[in-house]
């Protein structure tokens, strides 16, 4: 009888998560549960949804909606999210795709110009630059399926905030210096979030009156009215009034998909990330399998960093052309998966040396995607976890907001490839399989994961674009070697996504002498002027039964952020 290889490596998977993980314990001591999130406010609302008698589901359910009210810059109903739950009950893991999907008259060629030349911000700003959005949905369904409280409950802390402001902080202003001259173009947008016209002052209250009325209107007519009724409506005429290809056929088509996560193991930990439309779980396992082969912790920091730069740098490689959402293109899921593949692959590094990008076998490039964006981690008192990790895309999405609604729409569509051989604002490319389509979904870094091992659990993701995948990947391996959820969350991060061949890094991720070792070796090294990311960990350590909750030093709410 001919084997099933995706039957054998899930029984593989079973039996190795019964050896790492032991009597896996139902959950962390009684009374414990970590939340960790980008906002004070959110990661409140969260712990209000336990101390009612919700689970994970609920909180990350709250933690989002008011992420939404609070870091409007970064995710809400007018955009997408990943939700990767762990339902301790059934020890079972569900990957919730609640990704924007292009609209369907969206076309390969709708970002270009007559000559074919992409119109600078076609796909960036504004109406035409925004996908489906999937947040509502997502929300609906994970209140319907995993949830035990009442939407009234898990939205009122969102509507709460929404209504009667909250202090307006660093991140939210530095936003809003980027998105200055677009707002000027969408009226709905610089109301809300320029009064008088002015950026507003640190520490002054920013209400958003039409968002809390969205909100209680989801409330009272049910998440429905997003895609079919009013709200679906007002969301179709003012993309449209702006220049927008939505359609009331595209709100009514819209559906969340559960898929099966990306599981796979490296050195006795089972680690549980991102599927298609998501490059993270695929590109995390691929450059994981290649450093399998070396024992990292047995080399100096200087080749230890080389071998995963070089991992990164394949890794990327292929996710540029073969990744794309896996419902519209044929992707080799299995062999980039595959640890013979990594093999084949390890056999081109050298120790002693840097591979330029261009000496990879050559891909049809295209374009990639965005950094504005959000995670949280949530564990509760019965093992339930959520990693959750949501995006409008770019700071304040398209910067476009349908009039009335309160919702900022997102700028999705800038996540497909464009034109061939044109890195978009992140510089990061892709082939032709992460073309637009109709009802598409573009292709994503986020990287919600779980580790588990003999050790504990950790919940983990950050935003940061096409970063997130290699932070997710440094962060694990330090967990790995015994980091606490501190530390994975203030290490010092460096990042190689194959094109533009450069090894960038955080100051402080290199010393002088890394930085001069690595070169030598042929490294194009850069120090980045920004810190990357804003992560958010959540761990608990079977033997102390400690739930460590732990967020991200470089964008604390009060004091330095970027
Ligand atoms: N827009 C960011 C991402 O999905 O990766």
């Amino acid at each position: 009888m001919k084997r099933n290889p995706r039957a054998a490596f899930v029984a593989f998977l079973s039996v190795q998560l019964l050896l790492s993980i032991g009597s896996a314990q139902a959950g962390p001591a009684p009374g414990q549960a970590g939340i960790a999130s980008a906002h004070p406010l959110a990661t409140q609302a969260g712990y209000e949804m336990l101390a009612a008698g919700g689970n994970a589901f609920d909180a990350a359910i709250a933690v989002s909606a008011v992420l939404g009210v609070v870091e409007p810059y970064s995710s809400g109903l007018g955009g997408g999210a990943f939700w990767l739950l762990h339902l301790a009950d059934e020890q079972r893991d569900v990957f919730v795709d609640a990704r924007e999907v292009a609209p369907g008259a969206a076309t390969p060629d709708m970002y270009l110009d007559a000559d074919g030349v992409p119109v600078p911000g076609a796909s960036f700003n504004g109406p035409l630059a925004a996908g489906i959005p999937g947040q509502a949905a997502g929300l609906a369904h994970l209140a319907e399926h995993y949830g035990r409280l009442p939407l009234a409950q898990l939205f009122a802390p969102a509507i709460r905030i929404a209504e009667e402001g909250f202090p307006v902080h660093r991140r939210l202003l530095l936003g809003l210096g980027f998105r200055r001259k677009t707002a000027d173009r969408w009226p709905a947008f610089g109301a809300v979030y320029y009064p008088d016209g002015e950026i507003p002052e640190i520490g002054d209250t920013l209400r958003q009156p039409d968002l809390a009325r969205t909100l209680r209107r989801l409330v009272s007519q049910g998440i429905g009215d997003f895609y079919t009724g009013e709200l679906a409506r007002l969301l179709v005429e003012g993309n449209r009034a702006g220049g927008g290809i939505w359609s009331l056929e595209d709100f009514a088509a819209y559906r969340v998909i559960e898929r099966e996560p990306i599981g796979f193991f490296y050195r006795g930990v089972r680690i549980i990330s991102a599927p298609l439309p998501s490059s993270g779980g695929i590109v995390i396992a691929n450059t994981l399998n290649i450093l399998d082969g070396y024992e990292l912790d047995a080399v100096d920091s200087v080749t230890r960093k080389h071998l995963i730069i070089e991992a990164m740098r394949r890794a990327y490689r292929d996710r540029a052309e073969f990744l794309a959402d896996g419902d519209f293109v044929d992707v080799p899921v299995a062999r980039l998966l595959d640890k013979t593949y990594a093999a084949g692959q390890r056999t081109s590094i050298r120790i002693d040396r840097a591979t330029p990008s261009d000496m990879l076998a050559d891909i049809e490039p295209a374009t990639g995607e965005g950094a504005h964006t959000t995670h949280f981690s949530v564990l509760d008192a019965d093992g339930n976890r959520v990693a959750g990790t949501m995006t409008i895309n770019s700071w304040y999405g398209s910067a476009f907001m349908a009039p009335g609604t309160g919702l900022l729409l997102n700028n999705e569509m800038d996540d497909f490839a464009v034109k061939p051989k044109v890195p978009n604002s992140f510089d990061l490319i892709g082939s032709v399989a992460n073309a637009v389509a109709p009802g598409k979904r573009p292709l994503s870094s986020m990287s919600p994961t779980f580790l588990e091992s003999g050790r504990g659990i950790a919940i983990l993701g950050t935003p940061g674009g096409s970063r997130i995948i290699s932070m997710v990947l440094l962060a694990s391996l330090e967990w790995m070697r015994g980091g606490s959820a501190e530390e994975m969350v203030s290490l010092r991060r460096y990042h190689h996504q194959y094109l533009p061949d450069e090894l960038s890094y955080e100051t402080g991720a290199l010393t002088d002498e890394e930085v001069a070792a690595l070169e030598a070796r042929g490294h194009n090294v850069r120090e980045s002027r920004r810190p990357f990311g804003n992560m958010n960990v959540v761990t608990w350590d079977f033997g102390s039964g400690k739930v460590e909750t732990a967020t991200d030093p470089r964008a604390k709410i009060e004091g330095r952020v970027y």
